[in-house]
């Protein structure tokens, strides 16, 4: 939820620290900071807002340092305010931190009554003048460190200056990520790799309950138990161009335009195009014929995937798919049968609620698998299997392609499985993996549909709610759809499965609500065409995505004129949630253009929610 980054470099630290919040910011935005040690000690400069508004501050009155600390928020604890904006400081211990500290209001009584004043809302405020009191207790900066630790329950990534300590930092991870970077004579720590990237590509990354001092050349690494260990250093890829908008107007625009290539890199981690099958080495890291059922755990878009994935598994494969939204999981107790294989789908690989459903699957004694972006990531490192997608950095917060990766990921596996499982002979397997590899195509004819799409945004831009309706694998694209619609353009949107309209929803059809029918010409196409029917009659605006459009029935008098075709490419029925992702991303972002909302990071929200 939030940023971190600490340099002990060998230049200014204050441009440094800046470079890299702007990298983090998609992990939120609505305060920022940094500290530089600098010959007065350690000084502050925090802002509310962007991290523009903090380089704003910054340009005013400079800090001059070669080591430093700096943090982008999403707040959790406190209003996004100056005040409440890391660092936090308490004597000489400076402090930035991600995540949450459960215990923190026994600690703040503890300390107020010890004579300590806050002077914020912050969880983390309590851990600057916890250290601080530990220090004046006697104990040296290293065990103080260790002791403040002990006493935090929790969430935390930390990155801590303490004066007095030069050319020192110290760090923790424990439920938030947390990376060393090893430069030339100069030492890093960020929430991840990307943080890091304008320094180095050589990263440790440390395991749950990890801690570290870090000196000019050294890292000294401990475990939660404080015995020292040894982490290996890698190379990563995470270069500046990768995170760059090149010629698009916002990152999502970018990632919209990128998914011909993200969904065909994803493919070929899963796919052999010469024997037309699921991989050798896919197949052979699991035998589908073990499997009993698979319980998909995942947030958000991520959750629709699996919602996705679940036709395909149980209509190829005859495979059980259960899906749930992973906050809701891991708190009911759920009955989990023998041979289960715990999934979680997840683009960050470390939404906390994902990854406790993960580990409550572990605990349970189930196999598990994750399904990530991000391979490192806490997800990939603790489930037993990785399947990995390849969209490549997705800087936008409203996910795109990590979306049709996913999805690419697996309907590729729901075919490893059929095959494994004799539900489908060579022949079909070959015709369902030649499917897949067309969608790169089909996407891309997909993105075509561009101007059409921005042609009827302006008018949804007005509207107050929209309505997504789809049947089949087309209805979770719809929840999809309108989740992209509401997070970044602010309208309320909510997605049904058109058969529902019926039972309810259709009270909600007036000429103000646009309603959006997701409807590639499959076997459902004559039931969703008269749920269309039932719209226009009603004097309800739609707008109709299909492939079909000389299938629509005649309309008559003013429904004729509110309908409106969007017309996309023919598909295979089990390959169309991907191609017809593109036109409801495209959908959302014009929309959201013409509302003039922040595309790549709307209110509100951030990337990697590391926090419940
Ligand atoms: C997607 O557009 C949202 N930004 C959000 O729902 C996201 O999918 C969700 O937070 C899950 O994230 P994850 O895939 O990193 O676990």
């Amino acid at each position: 939820m939030c940023g971190i980054i600490g340099v002990i470099g060998l230049s200014e630290a204050a441009p440094r620290l800046i470079e890299s919040l702007r990298r983090l910011e998609y992990r939120g935005y609505d305060s920022a900071g940094i500290a530089v040690v600098t010959e007065t000690g350690t000084q502050r400069r925090r802002a509310a807002g962007k991290i523009r508004q903090l380089e704003s501050v910054v340009e005013e009155a400079p800090l001059s340092g070669r080591v430093g600390i700096g943090h982008t928020r999403w707040a959790t604890h406190g209003a996004p305010t100056v005040d409440n904006a890391h660092p936090h400081t308490s004597g000489p211990v400076t402090v930035v931190h991600n995540g949450i500290i459960e215990n923190f209001a026994e600690l703040k009584a503890e300390l107020i009554a010890g004579g300590h004043l806050f002077s914020s809302d912050t969880d983390t405020e309590v851990i600057a003048h916890l250290f601080d009191a530990t220090l004046k207790s006697g104990l040296k900066a290293k065990d103080a460190f260790k002791a403040v630790l002990d006493r935090l329950n929790g969430a935390y990534a930390l990155a801590i200056i303490v004066e007095g300590e030069s050319n020192t930092l110290f760090g923790a991870r424990r439920g938030s990520p947390l990376v060393v970077g090893w430069g030339e004579g100069e030492m890093f720590l960020g929430s991840d790799a990307l943080a890091v990237g304008p320094f180095t590509n050589r990263v440790t990354y440390l395991e749950e309950g990890d801690w570290v001092v870090l000196t000019q050349d050294a890292a000294d690494i401990h475990d939660a138990k404080g015995f020292r260990v040894n982490r290996p250093i890698t190379t990563v890829s995470a270069s500046a161009a990768l995170v760059e908008k090149g010629a698009y107007r916002h990152f999502m625009e970018k990632e919209v335009h990128e998914q011909p290539e993200s969904v065909q890199r994803t493919l070929s981690a899963y796919l052999d195009p010469v024997a037309k099958s699921a991989r050798a080495d896919i197949k052979a890291a699991i035998d589908f014929n073990s499997v009993a059922r698979i319980q998909i755990i995942a947030c958000g878009t991520a959750y629709y995937a699996g919602c996705i994935a679940k036709y395909a598994f149980e209509k190829v494969a005859g495979l059980p798919v259960d899906v749930e939204v992973a906050s809701e999981f891991r708190y009911r107790t759920p009955a989990m049968t023998p041979g289960t294989l715990g999934l979680a789908v997840s683009q960050s690989g470390e939404t906390a609620d994902t990854l406790a459903a993960l580990r409550w699957c572990k605990g349970e004694g189930l196999k598990t698998a994750a399904l990530v972006n991000v391979h490192t990531s806490t997800m990939a490192r603790e489930a037993d299997l990785m399947w990995p997608t390849h969209a490549g950095p997705e800087i936008g917060v409203a996910s795109t392609k990590a979306f049709t990766a996913q999805l690419a990921a697996l309907l590729s596996l729901a075919v490893a499985a059929a095959a494994q499982r004799g539900r489908i002979d060579a022949t079909e397997e070959a015709r369902l993996v030649q499917c897949l590899l067309e969608t790169s195509g089909l996407i891309a004819e997909a993105l075509l549909m561009d101007p059409d799409v921005q042609r009827i945004t302006y008018e949804l831009s007005k509207a107050r709610d929209v309505i997504y309706l789809g049947r089949g694998a087309m209805y979770p694209l719809a929840l999809e759809g309108a989740l992209k619609l509401k997070e970044i353009s602010y309208i309320h949107a909510e997605g049904y499965a058109a058969g529902e309209l019926k039972h309810g929803p259709i009270a909600l059809i007036d000429e103000n609500t646009p309603v959006v029918v997701i409807a590639p010409d499959d076997e459902l196409f004559e039931k969703t065409a008269s749920n269309v029917q039932e719209v226009a009659a009603r004097g309800g605006r739609v707008v109709m995505i299909t492939d079909a459009p000389q299938k629509v029935p005649s309309l008559s008098g003013d429904a004729a004129k509110t309908l409106k075709i969007v017309k996309g490419p023919t598909c295979d029925p089990f390959v169309a949630p991907l191609v017809y992702a593109v036109p409801i991303q495209l959908l959302a972002y014009h929309t959201a253009v013409h509302k003039g909302t922040d595309v790549d990071q709307p209110r509100n929200l951030a990337k990697s929610v590391t926090v419940e």
